[in-house]
């Protein structure tokens, strides 16, 4: 049976990336990208990951929970990288395959189905807190480490709760606070080389807004009569009132595989 929270997390992450794949095709590829990004994609919290990264062109990179794989065509068209995509929800695997062809295996990233030191690289954007909870967070973070090779580097970005009772919690999140987050990341063995809050990082430029805003819009056009619709809408408010005031905070880090 599924339940209440399942079916929040389906709206928003599988249904809604449908929705938005089509919006972006109908769009044009100019909008391919800033559309698949909605998730937690901030291009200035990309070029932070990319940079720290030190990426060769041509190097693999795991997307860990990739969504409809906005981030895993930045970082292939501005860094040149050779993403593969792991995301649990059928649709979005659907969606980002539509939109950009990259390789995706539709699979937990708690159990990677890649063998151990597949790539020099990976990341896992804004994922960790739509998991079950501390247990699936720590397997992820230990699974990252395992499919880097050692020396490897992973980007993260997260949303931490810096207050322990937030208010109105979005269904179905499992926010850590800054110190778990930094406990897990050790217990997985790996370490911390850089961190940054992304609210400190730049604004996306005016065209990407605007891209944003069109596909936004005409998600809101097509569909908001949906419940689905109505119910990622919701999550994304209260996130966006918790980030407001300050309970939560958007973190990117950079972590290295000894
Ligand atoms: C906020 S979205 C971010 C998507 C993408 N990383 C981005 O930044 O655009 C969170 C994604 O994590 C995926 N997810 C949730 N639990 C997961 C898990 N255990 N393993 C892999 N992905 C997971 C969801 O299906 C969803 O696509």
């Amino acid at each position: 049976m599924t339940s209440g929270t399942d079916e929040a997390m389906a709206n928003e992450f599988d249904t809604v990336a449908g929705w938005t794949a089509q919006v972006a095709m109908d769009l044009g590829p100019d909008y391919h990208v800033p559309a698949a990004c909605r998730g937690s994609g901030q291009p200035a919290a990309l070029d932070w990951l990319l940079k720290g990264l030190q990426p060769t062109p041509g190097d693999l990179l795991i997307d860990a929970g990739a969504g409809v794989g906005g981030p895993a065509a930045y970082a292939s068209q501005w860094a040149g990288l050779r993403p593969i995509l792991v995301e649990p929800e059928p649709d979005a695997c659907r969606a980002s395959r539509e939109l950009f062809g990259f390789p995706v295996m539709q699979a937990d990233a708690t159990r990677l189905p890649l063998p151990d030191g597949a790539a020099g690289l990976a990341w896992c954007l804004g994922v960790l807190c739509t998991t079950t909870g501390a247990d699936a967070q720590l397997a992820i973070l230990r699974e990252l480490a395992r499919v880097v090779r050692p020396g490897g580097r992973i980007g993260l970005l997260v949303f931490l709760a810096t207050v322990t009772q937030l208010d109105d919690p979005p269904e179905g999140n499992h926010f850590p606070s800054p110190a778990a987050l930094t406990a897990m990341v050790g217990q997985a063995g790996l370490a911390v080389l850089d961190r940054a809050l992304a609210a400190d990082l730049p604004r996306p430029p005016a065209d990407w807004q605007e891209r944003t805003q069109a596909v936004e819009s005409e998600l809101e056009r097509r569909h908001q009569n949906h419940p689905a619709w109505r119910v990622a809408e919701e999550q994304s408010a209260r996130i966006g009132h918790l980030l407001q005031q300050g309970q939560l905070q958007a973190q990117v880090l950079l972590l290295q595989r000894p």
